[in-house]
């Protein structure tokens, strides 16, 4: 590597690396991860997941069946959480704007960010077209609630620095991989799920391309990295807290085991910083040191929470059942 970092004036940035330069150091990384990813990934068609026996007119413009909720055969937990899903994913022009915007659509990066933005354009119509098909959810909320969630667009937390970018997108793929996969699981619907494993695999392989990212930016500037991921890690939400109604969701998700402290502590957090080895890096100086005892302290108050949301979800579960066999 040829490309040196310049002395920082900052006090808090004792390797200096400034965004422009750790995105020419980076280039290269991005280039094979491309070519690998390109490797890789199989071409599949959203279309040939979707029922399209199953569908029929609506009311309105061709004066079908208006939608009712004794027409969806999925589950409570899946409805909620598939148009969680479908939300976020629909914002991706706001997605494509800022990853853009922080790496270029120049050279290696830009190949990537076209091809990732394809890819994720796929997840949003093979959703939308099963749902509509199978009549899973309300379409007239489900509209109106995509015009407020996109109008309000989605601005990155990390747009202030790439290797916080890059931490973030490592997370929140693996983030998004896993609330599709158990979103699958729990929706009631063989064909659902195969859809939802289709896309969950997508996601992986975003996950793994910038997981690369950042193991080659730990090695190359290792104490603003960990700085990054200690910040990303501590800070984590997910892209679609802007969706109306999010909290609400976010607690059905959580208790019907979708996604919550627990997955996100065991299934995201951990695997990332296991496969980096991220709390073992050693040859940090004081910053870096600073970041990494930093995270392990949260890692494990979060492992605390997750185990108080887990006594919190099996006392609600257990009511729940009572409730039932009562009635
Ligand atoms: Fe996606
Ligand atoms: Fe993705």
């Amino acid at each position: 590597m040829t490309i040196a970092p310049v002395q920082s004036s900052s006090p808090l940035v004792a390797s200096g690396w400034t965004d422009a330069r750790l995105i020419l150091a980076l280039e290269e990384v991005v280039e094979k991860e491309l070519n690998r990813h390109l490797g890789v990934a199989k071409e599949w068609m959203p279309h040939e997941f979707v029922p399209w026996s199953q569908g029929r007119d609506f009311d309105g413009v061709l004066g079908g069946e208006a939608w009712s909720l004794e027409h969806s055969k999925v589950t409570p937990v899946g409805r909620v959480s598939l148009v969680v899903n479908l939300l976020t994913e629909d914002n991706l022009p706001s997605y494509h704007h800022e990853i853009a915007t922080m790496f270029g659509r120049e050279g290696a990066w830009g190949t990537w960010v076209h091809r990732w933005t394809a890819e994720e354009g796929r997840h949003g119509i093979a959703i939308r077209d099963y749902l509509l098909a199978t009549r899973a959810v309300d379409p007239v909320e489900l509209e109106r609630a995509r015009m407020s969630h996109m109008s309000e667009g989605f601005e990155s937390d990390n747009a202030h620095s790439m290797l916080h970018s890059v931490a973030y997108v490592a997370f929140q793929e693996l983030a998004t991989r896993i609330a599709h996969r158990n979103t699958g699981r729990y929706a009631g619907d063989p064909l659902c799920e195969q859809l939802l494993a289709k896309i969950a695999n997508d996601e992986n392989l975003h996950m793994v391309f910038y997981r690369n990212l950042l193991k080659a930016a730990l090695e190359i500037a290792p104490d603003q990295a960990m700085r990054a991921v200690a910040d990303v890690v501590t800070d984590f939400r997910m892209p679609g807290h802007g969706i109306p109604g999010f909290e609400r969701a976010a607690a059905q998700i959580a208790l019907g085991g979708v996604y919550n402290l627990r997955i996100h502590h065991d299934d995201v957090l951990q695997p990332v910083l296991r496969h980096l080895k991220v709390m073992e890096i050693g040859g940090l100086g004081p910053e870096g040191l600073l970041a990494q005892n930093e995270l392990g302290v949260f890692l494990d108050g979060l492992d605390g929470q997750a185990r108080k949301f887990e006594e919190r979800q099996a006392a609600l579960l257990a009511r729940r059942e009572a409730r039932r066999n009562a009635g």
